[in-house]
C-alpha cells in the first residue's frame, strides 16, 4: 500500500515532517519557558515597570504650595503646558522643596514650541527666532506662567509675517490689507475668538477687475465669463495673484 504513493509525495512528507519535527522541538525544548509562557512574561513585565520610581508629581501637585504660578498659568495661554514640561519631573522637590527643579531660562527652551515650523496648524502663535528680539531672554517681555505678548501690536505683519511679506513683493503690494478684510480692533487682542471678514464672493474682486470697474490700474477681466463658476481665489492666490 505504501509503495502505491507517488515516489516525490513520499519524499515531499518526509520534509515536512522534519519541519514540524523542527517546530515542536524548538517550541517546547529550545526556547526557554520565559520566552513561552505568557503569563510569566505579563507579571515579569508589571514587577519590571513598577520597581522603576516615579519622577514626575503630576499636574495638580504643585498648586497647594505656588497658588501665584498655579492660578496665572491655569487662566493664561499656557494652560495647556504642564508645570512640569517646563520645570522637568519635579517629584523629589515635592517631597523635599530645596531638591529644586530647574527653571528654563534659555531662550532655545521657548523656541522648541515657538519656532516658525510650516508643519505647526495655522494660527499657533510662532515667532523667527533670529528676528524676534533676538537679545534678550524670553522672560524679560513674557512672564513664562502668563506669557500675553506685552504690547498690542500694530501693524498685521507682526502676526501674519508670512502673508505681509509675500504680499510685498506682489502685484497687489499697494492694496492694504483692510480693503479686502475687514478687522475688528478686537482681533489683534484676542484673534482667535474675534476673526476678521474674508471675501466671499467674485463680484468682490471685480470692484477692481471687472470691465465695468472704474480702477485705471487694474487688469481687467469679462467677469461673468472668466474663470467660469469657481471663486477667483480657487486659482489665483489673493495675496499674490499671477497671470497663470
Ligand atoms: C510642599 C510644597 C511644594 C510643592 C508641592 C512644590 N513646591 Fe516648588 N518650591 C517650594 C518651596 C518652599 C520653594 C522655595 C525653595 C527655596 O527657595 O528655598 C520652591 C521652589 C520652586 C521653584 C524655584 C526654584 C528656584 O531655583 O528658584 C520651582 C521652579 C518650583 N518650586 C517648581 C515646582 C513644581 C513644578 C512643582 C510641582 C511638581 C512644585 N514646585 C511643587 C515648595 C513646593
Ligand atoms: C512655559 C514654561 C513654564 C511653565 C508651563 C511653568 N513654568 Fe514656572 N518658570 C518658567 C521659567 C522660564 C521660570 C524662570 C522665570 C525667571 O526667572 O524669570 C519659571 C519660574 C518659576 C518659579 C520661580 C519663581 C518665579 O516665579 O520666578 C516657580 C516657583 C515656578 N516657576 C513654578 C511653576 C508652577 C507651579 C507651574 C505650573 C502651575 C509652572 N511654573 C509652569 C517656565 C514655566
Ligand atoms: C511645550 C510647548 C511650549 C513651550 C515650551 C512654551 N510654550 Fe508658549 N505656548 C504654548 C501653547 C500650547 C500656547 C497656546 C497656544 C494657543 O492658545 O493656541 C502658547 C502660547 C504662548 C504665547 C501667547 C501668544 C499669543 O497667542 O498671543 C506666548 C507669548 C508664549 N507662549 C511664549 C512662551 C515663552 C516665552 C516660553 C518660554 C518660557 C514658552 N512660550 C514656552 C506652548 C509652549
Ligand atoms: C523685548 C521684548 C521681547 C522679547 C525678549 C521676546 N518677545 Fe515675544 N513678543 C514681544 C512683543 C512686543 C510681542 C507682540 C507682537 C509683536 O509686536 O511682535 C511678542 C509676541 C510674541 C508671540 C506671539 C506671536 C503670535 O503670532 O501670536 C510669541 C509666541 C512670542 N512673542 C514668543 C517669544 C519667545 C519664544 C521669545 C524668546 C525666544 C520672545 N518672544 C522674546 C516682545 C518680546
Ligand atoms: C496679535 C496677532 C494678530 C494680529 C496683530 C493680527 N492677526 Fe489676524 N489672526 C491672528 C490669529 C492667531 C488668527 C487665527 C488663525 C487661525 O486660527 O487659523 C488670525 C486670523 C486672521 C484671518 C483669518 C480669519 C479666518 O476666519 O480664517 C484674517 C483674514 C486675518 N487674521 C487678518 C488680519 C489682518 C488684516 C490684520 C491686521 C489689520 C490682522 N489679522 C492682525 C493673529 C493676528
Ligand atoms: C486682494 C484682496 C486681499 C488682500 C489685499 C489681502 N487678503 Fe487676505 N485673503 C483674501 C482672500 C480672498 C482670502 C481667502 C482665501 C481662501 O479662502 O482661500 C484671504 C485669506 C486670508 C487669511 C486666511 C488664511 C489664508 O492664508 O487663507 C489671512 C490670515 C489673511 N488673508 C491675512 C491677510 C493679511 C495679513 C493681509 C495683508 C498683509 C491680507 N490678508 C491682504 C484677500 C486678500
Ligand atoms: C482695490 C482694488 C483691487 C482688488 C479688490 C483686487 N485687486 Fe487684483 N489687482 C489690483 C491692481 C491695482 C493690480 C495691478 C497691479 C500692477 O500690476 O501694477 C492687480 C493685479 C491682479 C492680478 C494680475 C497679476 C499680474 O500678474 O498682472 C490678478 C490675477 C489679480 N489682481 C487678482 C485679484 C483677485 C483674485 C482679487 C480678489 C481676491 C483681486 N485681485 C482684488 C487691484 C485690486
Ligand atoms: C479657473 C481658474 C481661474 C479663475 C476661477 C479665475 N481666473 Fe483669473 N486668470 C486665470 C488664468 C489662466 C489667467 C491668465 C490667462 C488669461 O488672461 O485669461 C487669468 C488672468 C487674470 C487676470 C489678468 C488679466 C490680464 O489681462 O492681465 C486678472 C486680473 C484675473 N485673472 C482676475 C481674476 C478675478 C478677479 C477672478 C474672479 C472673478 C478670476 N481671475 C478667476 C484663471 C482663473
Amino acid at each position: 500500500m505504501f509503495r502505491k504513493i507517488p515516489e516525490q509525495v513520499q519524499r515531499l512528507s518526509v520534509v515536512v515532517a522534519i519541519i514540524i519535527a523542527g517546530v515542536v522541538i524548538g517550541r517546547y525544548v529550545i526556547l526557554p519557558s520565559s520566552l513561552t509562557d505568557t503569563r510569566f512574561h505579563r507579571e515579569s513585565t508589571v514587577q519590571r515597570e513598577t520597581a522603576k520610581t516615579i519622577q514626575f508629581a503630576g499636574a495638580s501637585v504643585c498648586a497647594a504650595c505656588h497658588t501665584d504660578q498655579a492660578g496665572k498659568n491655569r487662566a493664561g495661554y499656557h494652560k495647556t503646558v504642564s508645570c512640569e514640561a517646563c520645570h522637568g519631573p519635579a517629584r523629589a522637590h515635592t517631597e523635599d522643596p530645596s531638591l529644586k527643579p530647574t527653571k528654563p531660562k534659555a531662550r532655545e527652551f521657548c523656541v522648541f514650541c515657538h519656532a516658525y515650523d510650516p508643519s505647526r496648524p495655522t494660527g499657533f502663535p510662532q515667532i523667527n527666532p533670529v528676528l524676534h528680539n533676538p537679545l534678550k531672554s524670553c522672560a524679560t517681555c513674557h512672564n513664562p506662567h502668563d506669557p500675553v505678548p506685552p504690547e498690542v501690536p500694530r501693524e498685521c505683519s507682526a502676526c501674519h509675517g508670512q502673508i505681509a511679506s509675500i504680499k510685498t513683493v506682489s502685484p497687489h503690494a499697494l492694496i492694504g490689507c483692510t480693503s479686502c478684510h475687514s478687522v475688528p480692533a478686537k482681533h489683534k487682542v484676542a484673534p482667535r475668538s474675534v476673526r476678521p471678514t474674508k471675501p466671499e464672493a467674485r463680484e468682490f474682486c471685480g470692484q477692481c477687475h471687472a470691465k465695468e470697474s472704474e480702477r485705471k490700474d487694474a487688469p481687467k477681466i469679462d467677469l461673468p465669463t472668466h474663470g467660469g463658476r469657481f471663486l477667483c481665489w480657487d486659482c489665483h492666490y489673493p495675496h499674490r495673484p499671477e497671470r497663470i
